[in-house]
């Protein structure tokens, strides 16, 4: 999996890009990611990269020249197209199923981190970038956002978790059934009188598996009402 991520704040993504899954994936050689800062291609001696909005309102706009010079840049240095994501309270909603599919993209990802009050839409419009938001919230720049679609991605890539199965089995995987999980237990079998349900210790894998289909289900109808075969 390659990305590279177009940031104002590039540190900030360095940091979480070398810590954890992340770093290990990088190390690996799973994960391929590049950091490239805006603030060379904003305008002037200022390498001024924000505006004010036409027609009024709060807050800055990100001009369109630094993105595109550095979209231009980034894809000439890549030598290929790349798949163009812009991190924005306004995109579609990123889910485990976006995560799978961005693991599996051929294609280096270019993720450029919204800022401000918003970029101008001629990003849009002239470079056809998929918006994308990881919640209902909004955040004060898309840094932390391509962060958690990069993590979301590449613990999925066939070699950054140890045991393959662990991804598999996830909570809001195909697997599941794009549901919750099971509960887990590990030792010991009774904590301050609280039992280890005895199917899990039997050995007995057929059993094990229909508690934990069952388990995770009843979980999914508590807890999320809104995922789930019940859903809509
Ligand atoms: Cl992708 N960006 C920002 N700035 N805020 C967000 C978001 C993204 N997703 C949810 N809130």
């Amino acid at each position: 999996m390659r990305a590279e991520v177009v940031t104002l704040f590039p540190d900030m993504v360095r940091v979480v890009l070398e810590t954890s899954i992340l770093g290990r994936a990088i190390a690996a050689g799973h994960l391929v990611c590049g950091i490239t800062d805006l603030r060379p291609y904003g305008l002037g001696a200022y390498r001024r990269v924000d505006d004010v909005p036409y027609g009024g309102g709060a807050g800055m706009v990100l001009r369109p020249e630094p993105v595109y010079a550095a979209v231009e840049a980034v894809e000439g240095r890549l030598g290929e197209p790349t798949r163009r994501i812009l991190t924005s309270p306004q995109g579609r909603p990123f889910t485990q199923a976006m995560a799978e599919e961005l693991a599996r993209e051929p294609r280096p990802l270019l993720i450029l981190c919204g800022h401000y009050e918003g970029v101008d839409a001629r990003v849009q419009e002239g470079l056809a970038f998929e918006e994308v938001s990881i919640g209902d919230y909004v955040l004060s720049g898309g840094e932390l956002a391509a962060l958690v679609m990069l993590d979301a991605a590449a613990r999925l890539v066939p070699g950054v978790l140890g045991d393959a199965r662990s991804a598999a089995e996830d909570t809001f995987s195909e697997a599941s059934g794009r549901g919750l999980k099971h509960p887990q237990y590990t030792r010991p079998p009774v904590f301050r009188g609280m039992a280890v349900p005895e199917v899990l210790r039997s050995g007995n894998h057929a059993a094990i598996a229909r508690w934990r289909a069952e388990a995770a289900q009843g979980a999914t109808r508590a807890k999320r009402p809104d995922l789930g075969p019940e859903a809509d």
